[in-house]
C-alpha cells in the first residue's frame, strides 16, 4: 500500500496553491482555459482539493509519475494526460507551455531538482502568467548536497551577508528556485545543448582547439590526448565561447538551422537563454511548511512569474562579422528606473535572504505513537552519481566525496 496524503496541513497546503491561483485568475472561465503539469500521485486528493473547485478541466491536466506501483494503482478513470516517466527526463521533450507547474516531490532539493528547474526556465514551459509550486523536503540532505546549497549560495550572493551557520535552507531552496528562473543559470554547468547529437560534435572540435590554443601543444600529440582525457570533457565557459559561433550559424545560415533542429526557434531560444538571459520575474511569492504525517518536514514555494518575451529583454546586433547579443535589462531597463526595471529589481532581491516573503508555518499532522517509517523510501541519504561528478567538478576533495559515494576512484 502506498503511503497516503490524505492528512490536514496538506490539504492546507494545498488551499494556499488553490487561493493563489484564484488570486492571479479571478474570472472562472479565465481558469477553465488553464493549463496544468502535476504530479498527482497515486490519490485524486490534489484533483478534488484543487483544480476540480478551481473548475480546470481535467484534460487539461498533464500529470506525471515514475513511480510504477503509483503509475497502476491510481484511479483510472482521472481523465487527466498520464506520462509514465521521471519529470527530469520527460520535462526536456514536453513541447507545450503551462499556465501551471505543480511540483509536489517527495525528495530534498539537489541537481536532479534544480536541472527540472533549469530545464522549465531554459525551455521557457512556464506561460505568460505562470504559477509555479515547489514542495521540497526540506530534511535528509548528504552532507555533501548541504556543501552544494552553500556553493550556491555564494555564487548568488551579491551583497555581504551573515555567516554560513546562519542562512536558513529554506531560504536558501527560494532564492535557488528565483535565481534559476530569473537567469536561467545556476552552476557552471554547461546547457545540455552541448550534449546533442550534432552540436556535440561541433564542440568537441571546438573544445580541442581551444584547449590545444590554451594550453600552448600540437592537438594531434599524444600529450594533448592525455591532458585533454583528464580535461573537464564541457565546460560552462567554454560551452559559452562555443555558443557564439553556433548562434551565428544560426542566424547565418537557413539550411544548417535546419540541420540542427526540428524545433529550431526552441534551440535559438535556450542558446540565448544559455547566456544567463532569465525571461521569469518573481511578481508574487508565497511560502510556506509543514510537517507531514510521517514527520517530514516540508518546504514550499509558490510563484507567480511574469514571462518576459524574449524580444524586450534580447535583441541581437551585427557587429562587423560578430553578432552579439544585448541585454535590454542593463541599458534601456537601467537608465529609465521604468517599472520593468522595478519588477526586476524585485525580483532580483527574491535571490537574496532579505527579498523574501515570511515563510508560513502550516503546522505539523504528525503524532508520535505512528509506527509508520519517518520518511518515503524515496529520500536516500546516498549521494547520486550525477552529485558526485558535480561535487568533483567544483572543487570538492574527492576524499569528502568517498565518505559518502562509493563510486568513483581516486586518480
Ligand atoms: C507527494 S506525491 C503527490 C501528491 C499530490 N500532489 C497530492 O497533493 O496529493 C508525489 C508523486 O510524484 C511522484 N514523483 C516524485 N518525483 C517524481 C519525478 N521526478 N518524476 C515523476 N514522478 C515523480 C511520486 O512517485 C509521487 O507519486
Amino acid at each position: 500500500m502506498k503511503d497516503s496524503y490524505d492528512y490536514e496541513v496538506k490539504a492546507k497546503a494545498r488551499a494556499m496553491l488553490k487561493s493563489t491561483i484564484q488570486t492571479i485568475y479571478p474570472k472562472p472561465a479565465a481558469r477553465r482555459t488553464l493549463k496544468v503539469l502535476t504530479l498527482l500521485g497515486h490519490q485524486n486528493l490534489e484533483l478534488e482539493q484543487i483544480w476540480d473547485p478551481l473548475g480546470v478541466p481535467r484534460q487539461n491536466i498533464t500529470n506525471i509519475e515514475y513511480d510504477q506501483k503509483a503509475y497502476e494503482t491510481s484511479p483510472k478513470d482521472r481523465g487527466t494526460k498520464n506520462v509514465f516517466g521521471n519529470l527530469e527526463d520527460v520535462i526536456k521533450t514536453l513541447p507545450e507551455s503551462f499556465d501551471i507547474i505543480n511540483l509536489d516531490m517527495v525528495s530534498p532539493f539537489n541537481v536532479h531538482q534544480r536541472d527540472i528547474l533549469r530545464a522549465i526556465s531554459f525551455r521557457q514551459l512556464l506561460g505568460e502568467k505562470g504559477i509555479l509550486a515547489t514542495w521540497y523536503l526540506g530534511q535528509r540532505e548528504n552532507r555533501l548536497a548541504k556543501k552544494w546549497f552553500l556553493f550556491n549560495k555564494e555564487k548568488y550572493v551579491s551583497q555581504k551577508t551573515e555567516g554560513e551557520g546562519l542562512v536558513e535552507r529554506g531560504d536558501l531552496i527560494s532564492r535557488m528556485i528565483n535565481c534559476i528562473m530569473l537567469d536561467g543559470y545556476l552552476n557552471f554547468i554547461p546547457h545540455w545543448i552541448c550534449n546533442d547529437e550534432i552540436i556535440g560534435k561541433k564542440y568537441e572540435e571546438f573544445s580541442r582547439e581551444h584547449l590545444a590554443k590554451e594550453w600552448g601543444i600540437d592537438p594531434s600529440g599524444e600529450d594533448f590526448e592525455q591532458r585533454y582525457e583528464i580535461a573537464q570533457p564541457i565546460h560552462a565557459n567554454r560551452a559559452q565561447l562555443f555558443m557564439g559561433p553556433v548562434i551565428k550559424e544560426f542566424i547565418e545560415s537557413t539550411p544548417s538551422l535546419k540541420l540542427l533542429s526540428d524545433n529550431s526557434k526552441r534551440i535559438y531560444q535556450d542558446i540565448l537563454l544559455y547566456q544567463k538571459i532569465g525571461s521569469y520575474f518573481s511578481m508574487m511569492q508565497k511560502r510556506f511548511r509543514y510537517i507531514g504525517n510521517k514527520k517530514s518536514v516540508m518546504v514550499g514555494d509558490i510563484s507567480y512569474y511574469k514571462q518576459l518575451p524574449l524580444d524586450t529583454i534580447v535583441e541581437i546586433q551585427k557587429f562587423g562579422s560578430d553578432f552579439k547579443i544585448l541585454d535590454h535589462r542593463h541599458s534601456s531597463l537601467v537608465k529609465e528606473q521604468n517599472r520593468l526595471f522595478q519588477q526586476f529589481i524585485v525580483s532580483r532581491r527574491r535571490c537574496w535572504e532579505n527579498g523574501q516573503e515570511i515563510r508560513v508555518n502550516l503546522g505539523s499532522s504528525y503524532t508520535p505513537k505512528s509506527r509508520e517509517p519517518l520518511v518515503e523510501k524515496v529520500n536516500k541519504e546516498d549521494l547520486t552519481k550525477e552529485e558526485a561528478i558535480y561535487l568533483l567538478r567544483e572543487g570538492v576533495p574527492i576524499e569528502e566525496i568517498l565518505e559518502t559515494y562509493s563510486g568513483l576512484t581516486k586518480m
